[in-house]
């Protein structure tokens, strides 16, 4: 178990009253890349990543990260490591530099190696402008981006990242999306949890879906993706009394029988090519002269993807994207 920089097998770990965290969990993270656990609420990714980085025992299985045991050298395992959420006392009144700079100090860099560390990492996390002023001013996608700028200053062998983004807003989740590819770039392997099918598939070179402390299904986006189902094409007919010839002329573009709301006079239908479903089915319903609200593609939800590869709906009611 020593090319992978996350390594575990049969990791079964049950928490006090009797609630299952893992279930016979495997993991296998290649070195350098990052790797996503995607899967809902209560899927048992936080699970994971606590006993992964050492702090929450588990019962029976084993598991090495960065080189190291986690049962028999859980101190090594901890040199080598970060995690977000760690640093979640980043000091509110202290200025963004001055806190990089605090922890710095506090793994015992000396006063001018930890500026220079302080300024590389601000100017990787874009927040050179922001470095002056209070952490407490900051906004949740800095206050993130900080946390995870804290968590590098001893350049981890192995960074967990337990759902980075969640929350945050499309410009904020592009920033650490950006940040989390520069760490990579420069060697660091990244375990990131999150509950967005397209998070995983932006920035994870394999994921594995979690569903009841067990991976359900592994592999890069692609061949998930090719598991999973094609894109989603969905129409929004304007007027009821044309529903049933949108019906036809999506059946015919995509040649298969699309599912109808009549309700909400939509219907969906799974397409391999996108962009030319989307063309072709524009063109047939104007040529047919049925008026619509809206078309779009989307991919499979994250409760699609779990009904398909589990037979049972995702049991949170949190929203997914
Ligand atoms: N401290 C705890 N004590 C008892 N049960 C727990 C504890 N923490 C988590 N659990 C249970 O373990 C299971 C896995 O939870 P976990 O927090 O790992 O899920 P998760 O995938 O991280 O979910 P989320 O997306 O909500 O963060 C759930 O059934 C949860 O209720
Ligand atoms: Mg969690």
């Amino acid at each position: 178990m020593t090319a992978y920089a996350v390594a575990a097998e049969g990791l079964r770990q049950r928490y006090r009253g009797g609630t299952t965290g893992l279930d016979d969990f495997d993991l296998r993270v290649p070195e350098g890349t990052v790797y996503g656990l995607l899967g809902p609420n209560g899927a048992g990714k936080t699970t994971a990543v606590r006993v992964l980085s050492t702090l929450l025992r588990f019962d029976s299985g084993r598991a090495e990260v960065a080189g190291a045991d986690v049962v028999r050298q859980p101190g090594t395992v901890r040199e080598r490591i970060a995690l977000t959420g760690q640093y979640a006392a980043v000091d509110e009144i202290l200025s963004g530099r001055q806190n990089l700079i605090l922890f710095a100090r506090l793994h015992r860099m000396g006063p001018r190696e930890a500026q220079r560390r302080a300024d590389e990492l601000l100017d990787r996390f874009a927040l050179v402008e922001a470095a002056g002023r209070s952490a407490g001013e900051y906004s949740g996608g800095m206050r993130r981006r900080l946390d995870l700028a804290a968590s590098m200053i001893r350049r981890p062998d192995v960074l967990f990242l337990d759902e980075p983004t969640t929350g945050l807003d499309p410009r904020s989740r592009n920033q650490v999306w950006d940040a989390v590819r520069g760490l990579v770039a420069d060697g660091t392997t990244v375990l990131l949890t999150t509950q967005y099918l397209d998070e995983a598939d932006q920035l994870a070179a394999r994921i594995a879906v979690v569903d009841s402390g067990r991976v359900v299904a592994e592999g890069t986006p692609a061949e998930l993706k090719a598991t999973i189902g094609a894109d989603r094409l969905e129409v929004a007919v304007r007027d009821a009394a044309r529903l049933a010839d949108a019906v036809a002329v999506v059946q015919r573009v995509t040649g298969t029988e699309p599912d109808v709301d009549p309700d909400r006079r939509r219907l969906r239908a799974p397409v391999t090519d996108r962009v030319d479903a989307l063309v072709t089915t524009v063109r047939a319903l104007r040529d047919a002269g049925i008026a619509v609200d809206d078309v779009g593609v989307s991919q499979p939800t994250l409760d699609e993807v779990f009904l398909q590869l589990t037979g049972h709906r995702a049991t949170t009611g949190e929203e997914t994207r």
